[in-house]
């Protein structure tokens, strides 16, 4: 089929969209012919699309989203990539890894990642899409204005080698409270609370269905603020205090006073840096690490992990157990390192233990936000909550502890921030 300039069926029908590329989840939404906000399904019948990539290595052919992820645990030969998002900003997005043939640089996973979902997404629309609202998180990375502006570029850039053509931005947060918005019935100061995979972000924004109209926003948004913490850190936190000590994390050294060193349980325990470890240059250091650990049976246990690739698999059991945790008192976190498997117990609170001092950062960060707003808590009307990591009991109880007064409002977990940008995207390019 040719693309004409986004002729298609004899009319002009270049569609535009909101994307949220989430660190670990993507969603992608455009206008409805009634006028409302949808999210394009984009992994089978399912909106939500897990932000992977996996380089089939026995099929030689690149798969994302759960299939990706699927392809990964099933023990297809192979290289899995997740969040990729968190390279933004950073150095690391032009730093390649090796694939079977080559090596491939964290841009150009980020632009097949998006490649596949634009292809996707016109397959289910039935439509080419042309300009695009994509999300941003306030903060890419912390206390670095040009991190952030190189992330925004890069992003932008990676988007319209895509194919999108009009490009711009929009905060996940005010993004979340153009979602809301659709919803309220009368004048609110809101506090909106998106806590995803990679970042935490915050508004103070006054929303009403009198202002849903209006060209500009600017005085309605009182203050923007985020931090670069999000449920990954938080699994990454739970994992050193669990996962990684069976692996060695914290053991001595034969040589008296010294410990085995944090960097290699750190990056393992980091979903974007497990791929780093799997090089000849980590496991000969791994290799040297066993001769002189004083409990070598677990760095062999940990060298097994790497050797067979199994870092993502640890990750998402530890993931799993933190998930598990949300809505039971304790859990078993599987350790499975080939040749023995284990069931670790564990808990609300050595999960609270473990990541406390996120959720604290998490709040503080709210009251930096309220703070610049130049507003008390008790002003807040409401608070909005979305993404993922707004389910951890703890985090929840940090943002709430911010406005206590303040009515709770339930958004779309996964869904609100892309529902958000459609909103915008409409009213920056629609009709
Ligand atoms: N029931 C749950 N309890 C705790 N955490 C959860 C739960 N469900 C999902 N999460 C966590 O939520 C996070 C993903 O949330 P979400 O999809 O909102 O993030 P994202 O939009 O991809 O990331 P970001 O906005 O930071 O780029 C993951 O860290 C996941 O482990
Ligand atoms: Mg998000």
């Amino acid at each position: 089929m040719v693309w004409d300039g986004g002729q298609i069926g004899g009319g002009w029908a270049m569609t535009a969209c909101g994307l949220d590329f989430g660190t670990s989840n993507t969603t992608l939404g455009v206008q409805d012919a009634a006028g409302g906000f949808r999210l394009l399904a984009l992994d089978g019948p399912r909106t939500t699309l897990p932000t992977a990539v996996f380089f089939d290595f026995e099929a030689d052919a690149v798969t994302i989203g759960q299939a990706a992820v699927d392809s990964y645990v099933s023990g297809v030969e192979g290289r899995l990539m997740r969040s990729i998002k968190s390279m933004l900003g950073t150095d690391l997005i032009d730093a390649d890894t090796a694939l079977r043939k080559g090596r491939i640089s964290f841009r150009a996973v980020i632009g097949t990642f998006l490649d596949t979902v634009k292809r996707r997404a016109e397959a289910t629309l039935g439509a080419e899409l042309g300009d695009v609202v994509v999300g941003r998180p306030v903060h890419f990375v912390d206390g670095d204005p040009a991190g952030d502006a190189a992330a925004e570029e890069t992003l932008g850039a990676i988007a319209r080698a895509a194919g999108f053509r009009n490009v711009s931005f929009q905060f996940e947060p005010i993004a979340a409270a153009l979602d809301y918005e659709q919803r309220v019935t009368g004048e609110e100061l809101a506090l909106i609370a998106d806590i995803g995979g990679g970042t935490s972000d915050f508004s103070v924004v006054r929303i009403g269905p009198e202002r849903r109209g209006k060209p500009d926003r600017s005085a309605d948004i009182l203050a923007n603020d985020g931090i670069r913490v999000g449920g990954t850190d938080f699994d990454r936190d739970f994992s050193l205090a669990t996962a990684m000590p069976e692996l060695g994390h914290g053991s001595a050294l034969k040589r008296a006073g010294l410990l085995a060193p944090k960097s290699v349980y750190f990056d393992l325990a980091t979903w974007s840096k497990i791929n780093f470890l799997y090089t000849t240059k980590a496991l000969a250091e791994l290799e040297r690490l066993m001769r002189d650990s004083a409990v070598p049976e677990k760095i062999e246990r940990l060298i097994g992990i790497v050797e067979h690739r199994q870092g993502h698999a640890l990750a998402m059991a530890v993931e799993r157990a933190k998930i598990a945790l949300s809505d039971h008192a304790e859990t078993q976190l599987a350790l499975d390192w080939g040749e023995g498997s284990l069931a670790l117990p564990v808990d609300v609170p050595g999960l609270n233990r473990a990541t406390g001092l996120l959720a604290a950062r998490i709040g503080n960060r709210i009251r930096d936000c309220l703070a610049d707003a130049g507003v008390t808590p008790d002003r807040i009307d409401a608070v909005f909550l979305t993404g993922g990591s707004t389910l951890l009991p703890q985090v929840r109880a940090a943002i709430l502890a911010e406005a206590p007064d303040a009515r709770v409002v339930e958004g779309n977990i996964f869904g609100s921030v892309g529902l958000g940008l459609t909103v915008e995207a409409q009213r920056r390019y629609g009709g």
